[in-house]
């Protein structure tokens, strides 16, 4: 059961391109506050495991065509379909580690370069949603992702597809209120996971100790 003392969970993101290590690394960090005495829970987008998840998973193993604008809200429904948990597991004092949320939603959609599909577009059926207390984007060129033992077989695994990707998410960080924090996710694990340490764990603490309000939509 959570500790007493603390007012609310934390609520931090890890987002990245395809391969730059955001599974490992959530991982690594969820242990090392584990460790501390944390109490912390885990969240994946997409959730493969609802209904709408398993249409999701479909479509990214390119054995259902989908309209750009269906896939995208349906990205979008299926993190609707735990807003109410994340909200709850907050409040209980849970800190969440969430790897991916509605930035890989809007960069994801607005990559395709549908024209009626801007970033400003895939924004809307996000509104409302929890806001995360911080975003740790790992930033990583896609020549060095390839490295990583290539892509596999799913829909968005493409050097160009993921160069506008990168482009996106690093847009996504000038417009940024300061919640997102880039960490340079092209060298060893160890490293990586020092960095991301760094600006995580200074905000778990001032979150759980009360410093922060709740900031919800
Ligand atoms: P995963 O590999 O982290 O499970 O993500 C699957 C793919 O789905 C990945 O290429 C990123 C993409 N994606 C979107 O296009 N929109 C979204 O909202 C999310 C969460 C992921």
């Amino acid at each position: 059961e959570p500790r007493n003392s603390v007012v609310r969970g934390a609520f931090v993101v890890v987002e990245g391109l395809d391969r730059a290590g955001k599974t490992t690394q959530v991982q690594r960090l969820c242990s090392k506050l584990y460790a501390l005495g944390h109490n912390i829970k885990t969240l994946r987008f997409p959730d493969r495991n609802s209904t709408i998840g398993q249409m999701i998973s479909s479509y990214l193993q390119n054995e259902t065509d989908m309209d750009d604008h269906v896939i995208h809200l349906l990205f979008s429904a299926n993190r609707w379909e735990k807003a109410k948990w994340i909200e709850e597991t907050l409040s209980k004092g849970y800190t969440i580690i969430c790897d991916r949320y509605f930035y890989s939603g809007m960069v994801y959609s607005a990559a395709k370069q549908n024209p009626s599909l801007s970033l400003s577009w895939t924004k809307h059926p996000e509104i409302g949603l929890p806001l995360p207390d911080v975003v740790v984007f790992l930033d990583l060129e896609p020549w060095q992702a390839e490295q990583r033992g290539g892509y596999g077989e799913e829909k968005y695994e493409k050097r160009e597809m993921q160069l506008r990707v990168r482009e996106l998410f690093l847009q996504l960080l000038k417009a940024d209120d300061g919640r997102m924090k880039i960490v340079n996710a092209g060298d060893g694990m160890d490293a990586v996971e020092e960095r991301i340490w760094k600006e995580v764990l200074p905000c778990v603490e001032a979150v759980e100790g009360g410093s922060f309000g709740v900031k919800i939509g």
